[in-house]
């Protein structure tokens, strides 16, 4: 055959057509939202590189969080800011944390599904992602603070910690912290390809999480490997990671896909702040139409294998999706 019998356009005559035969459905129940926790009360600061995006002490969080799952967003993701930055990131676990005090109301006062990050980066003096010494990130004496930080999440209620340090080991030292302390039912969903990549830039304005010397090339992934990120997935899913994340999403959409077909168990993507930020930034300067440009980044994602999409416009996308 062929055409002149064969003529795909038949199928695209309409709308009524298009979405009959449409092969992938974003929804709402594929989104996770992150969220910037500060200390103190009172605060909304919104992010100057991150336009829609803010930063909130617990109170105001509790308001913005019942919006997002007024707009049916089924879980957040949360990144806290200390009080108070050390060379160890011991505010990482504090037991009244802006993240374990925000995990706890949000458990209280919605019904929303808490994933925190578990990083270091946030909490350092020097902004990496572990401890350092003699101008070196040390990764097995970082084992231990990153299991006590997801440990207190726990405790404070969180249903699913992410590591996101990208240390070798730390979800195998996670999951025996998590279950040594009794809490063998909280998962993991592991930030297991995770690039260093210059699409983070603006949420390390938002987080004040910028390494003040170096950079993360020694313990995030190099963007050429994609056989690599396969390995990391694989010794991930042998520590005990109950699901696995590719960061950032747009340009990895390759090891998303082989992610998928590797492993059985759920994928999410992260589609991160320089992602978002471009379309926001393009948009209003009237380049693109931001609400289809977001849509289709959105929806390539999925395409490209992504079970969880975590997005800052899941809610923002959950209203659209509602009107069509
Ligand atoms: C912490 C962390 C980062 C992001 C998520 N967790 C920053 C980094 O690795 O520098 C980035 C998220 C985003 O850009 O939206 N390690």
């Amino acid at each position: 055959m062929g055409f002149p019998v064969e003529r795909p356009r038949r199928l695209r005559r309409s709308e009524g057509l298009r979405r009959l035969v449409r092969e992938t459905r974003l929804s709402v129940s594929d989104f996770v939202y992150p969220m910037f926790v500060v200390p103190g009360s009172g605060v909304a600061e919104e992010i100057g590189s991150m336009p829609g995006q803010f930063r909130y002490s617990v109170d105001r969080l509790i308001e913005a969080a019942k919006r997002v799952e007024d707009a049916g967003v089924p879980a957040v993701l949360l990144f806290g800011i200390p009080e108070k930055k050390d060379p160890a990131g011991s505010e990482a676990y504090a037991p009244a944390g802006a993240v374990q005090r925000a995990t706890a109301a949000l458990k209280e006062k919605t019904k929303l599904l808490v994933i925190t990050d578990v990083c270091l980066c946030e909490y350092t003096s020097h902004g990496h992602c572990g401890v350092v010494e003699g101008g070196r990130v040390l990764n097995d004496p970082t084992l231990e603070i990153l299991a006590r930080a997801a440990v207190s999440h726990a405790r404070a209620g969180a249903d699913v910690v992410a590591p996101s340090d990208m240390m070798d080991g730390r979800v195998g030292a996670i999951r025996s912290g998590l279950d040594e302390a009794g809490f063998e039912e909280t998962a993991i969903l592991s930030y297991a390809a995770k690039y260093a990549s210059a699409f983070y830039g603006p949420f390390r304005e938002a987080a004040e999480s910028t390494p003040q010397f170096g950079d993360r090339q020694g313990y995030q992934m190099d963007p050429a490997n994609a056989q690599e990120a396969l390995r990391e997935m694989a010794l991930d899913v042998a520590e005990g990671a109950d699901m696995l994340m590719v960061k950032p999403a747009l340009a990895y959409l390759d090891v998303i896909r082989r992610a998928k077909e590797t492993f059985h168990l759920p994928v999410a993507a992260y589609n991160v702040s320089g992602e978002c930020s471009m379309i926001a930034a393009a948009a209003r300067m009237g380049w693109i139409d931001g609400r289809r440009a977001t849509l289709e980044v959105l929806t390539a994602i999925k395409r490209a294998g992504a079970d969880i999409i975590i997005t800052y416009a899941a809610v923002e996308a959950a209203g659209w999706l509602a009107e069509r």
